[in-house]
């Protein structure tokens, strides 16, 4: 049973995939630079010897990359116990400077993209009814409260979470559970093109986000429905 991360070829996702494959879990990362998801592959495959990685690229808001992800996943007799929502994008500005292409990106990403992804992605989960799932959906503290410059992403992020919560109620009777994360800012290639003007050195560091996100994931104990990581108090 494989792991599937989504956005697993950088930042956030590429650290949950380093953690997973530490103890020897099989990982599948999904991103969509070709050259970027064969860097984090190449790095993956070094940590452990009997992890199964593998990459795929596709966009997760294009119906037909994920149809033939999953026709892959299945002809190939791959199945997935956890899959981990971290693709996402980001636009700062003023909200006079939103045209189309800025809302049609960032609702792509972080949120049509996850709500097709993981709609097809439930039938494949509920081809094996009996074992436990989880979806873990990388969300943000944007999904929580309104922030000026960050409009657009807010409003993905709480239309995602809209979905997901909706999801949790219809799948409850299944054995699938979904676990939502509200990180706050992240030390990531995210904000490299943003005009933000944030100090993201003092950002978390997204290990320390992946270490805590892997733990939740794999405690069959319990069943931790939303996390939210923030910054230490300084
Ligand atoms: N960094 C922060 O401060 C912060 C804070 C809170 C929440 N988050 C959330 O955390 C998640 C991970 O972000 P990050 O900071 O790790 O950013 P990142 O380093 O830029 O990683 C984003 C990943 O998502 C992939 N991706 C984006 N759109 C995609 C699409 N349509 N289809 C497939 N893959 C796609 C990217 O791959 P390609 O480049 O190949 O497309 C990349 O692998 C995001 O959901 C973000 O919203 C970030």
């Amino acid at each position: 049973m494989y792991h599937l991360i989504t956005g697993g070829s950088s930042g956030l996702g590429f650290e949950i995939a380093k953690m997973l494959i530490k103890m020897d879990e099989h990982v599948i990362i999904l991103g969509r630079n070709q050259d970027k998801l064969d860097e984090a592959l190449t790095a993956l495959k070094e940590i452990s010897k009997k992890a199964d990685v593998l990459a795929y690229s596709l966009d997760i808001a294009l119906e037909e990359d994920v149809d033939a992800f999953i026709e892959v996943l299945e002809t190939s007799g791959k199945s997935v116990k956890n899959l981990y929502n971290c693709a996402g994008t980001t636009f700062y500005g003023p909200v006079t400077e939103i045209g189309r292409e800025a809302i049609d990106n960032v609702l792509q990403s972080n949120m049509i993209g996850l709500m097709l992804f993981t709609s097809k992605m439930i039938s494949h989960l509920l081809k094996k009814p009996a074992e436990p799932k989880r979806i873990i959906s990388v969300l943000s503290t944007a999904a929580l409260k309104g922030k000026a410059n960050e409009t657009i992403y807010n409003a993905a992020k709480w239309g995602a979470r809209g979905y997901l919560e909706s999801i949790r109620d219809e799948l409850s009777k299944t054995s699938i559970e979904v676990i939502n994360v509200f990180p706050g800012g992240m030390r990531t290639a995210f904000w490299a093109d943003s005009k933000s003007g944030y100090d993201v050195d003092h950002f978390m560091d997204p290990v320390d986000v992946a270490r805590n996100i892997v733990r939740v994931a794999l405690d069959n104990k319990v069943y931790v429905t939303d996390i939210t990581i923030s910054r230490p108090k300084e």
